[in-house]
């Protein structure tokens, strides 16, 4: 048995040695130490012997096994280097590449918009104030000349969480806001960006939008004023040769009131698809501030007028980098954010 068993070891040992790879070295530990191994049967043979003759074949089998054990042990290191070896010699790494780069996140083209916004404005020596998006009626109608059975309310179809309070449809409640933080003190020259909701929803309306508010009160400002302002801001805005256009037109905080074109800068004014033909594109909402409205918030409309206007950021962004559908903006696709 003895002599069977150093046989049985002295195969398995050229075998492991032959071994080619970590798969064969695997099949040939179950093929000799294994539960059903040849190596492990010999023991079961031991039954046949006498008591004092199975320790000794017992430790001869404990050696065998221990000895193809550090054979595949030593075997797999071996196969592991040479793989190693045999990579580093054909695989070839130009250390010089650049690196990956890490791509950085950046503004929101709505954010780089409004920016380009306020920096005009701030430049015609208007500071920035905000509002609050969930606004009280009276600052969001009342205040503007909007009665509670005002017909003009239901162009404005808002979000309600009671009857006293809403997601604001407009900037404008922040002309109210202003005026009476004010407390009728002049000049008043303020714009206002911010996130304003309505019920609608297509291509071209979203129910969250921005806007952009634009606030001037002082001794005698004139319609004339509200022009050169506007034309200063569409030739900084869309190019040097902009023309702007006011068209009669109604709001209840304004009197009078004008929707304001700006001549096409793409076709030039000659009519174009962009412009529909016109040679005029709309852009803002606009008007002198209705006396009432001063009256209301503590200023006295004998003493002093002013002009106000509110236009819609996403219609800037959209005029100026040619996006014809608003809800882009909203997609978070990084290929086209990343376009601006
Ligand atoms: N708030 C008006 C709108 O949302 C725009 C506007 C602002 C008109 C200020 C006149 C003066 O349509």
């Amino acid at each position: 048995m003895q002599q069977q068993l150093a046989e049985i070891e002295a195969r398995a040992l050229a075998a492991v040695h032959e071994a080619k790879s970590a798969e064969q070295l695997a099949e040939l530990k179950v093929a000799y130490l294994g539960k059903k191994g040849e190596i492990t049967s010999v023991s079961r043979m031991m039954g046949q012997l006498s008591p004092e003759e199975r320790p000794v074949l017992g430790a001869a089998v404990n050696q065998a096994k221990s000895n193809v054990e550090q054979a595949v042990a030593r075997r797999m290191a071996e196969l592991k280097a040479e793989e190693q070896n045999a990579r580093l010699a054909s695989e070839v790494i130009d250390v010089t590449l650049p690196g990956r780069r890490i791509s950085k996140g950046g503004r929101h083209i709505l954010s780089l918009v409004q920016e380009q916004m306020e920096d005009i404005f701030i430049g015609m020596g208007y500071t920035v104030e905000e509002g609050p998006q969930v606004e009280y009626d009276y600052y969001n109608f009342e205040a503007l000349n909007l009665p509670p059975e005002h017909p003009a309310r239901d162009m404005q179809d808002s979000f309600y969480f009671s009857e006293r309070m809403l997601l604001r449809t407009q900037t404008s409640p922040v002309q109210v806001r202003t005026m009476e933080k004010m407390g009728g003190k002049l000049p008043v020259k303020i714009i206002s960006p911010g996130v304003v909701y309505r019920r609608d929803d297509d291509a071209t309306h979203s129910p969250m939008f921005h806007q952009m508010e634009g606030l001037l009160i002082d001794e005698r400002v004139t319609f004339a004023d509200l022009n050169g302002t506007l034309l200063a801001f569409a030739r900084q805005m869309f190019g040097a040769e902009r023309e702007v256009r006011m068209r009669p037109s109604y709001f209840p905080f304004t009197e009078p009131s004008a929707e304001v074109d700006i001549s096409c800068f793409n076709c030039g004014g000659k009519g174009c698809r962009l412009c529909k033909g016109s040679g005029w594109i709309e852009v803002l909402g606009s008007g002198q501030v209705h006396p009432k409205v001063l009256e209301m918030s503590g200023y006295d409309p004998e003493k002093c007028s002013g002009f106000a206007f509110g236009m819609g950021i996403e219609r800037i962004a959209m005029l100026k980098y040619g996006i014809t559908d608003l809800r882009l903006m909203y997609d978070n696709d990084v290929r086209f954010l990343s376009s601006f």
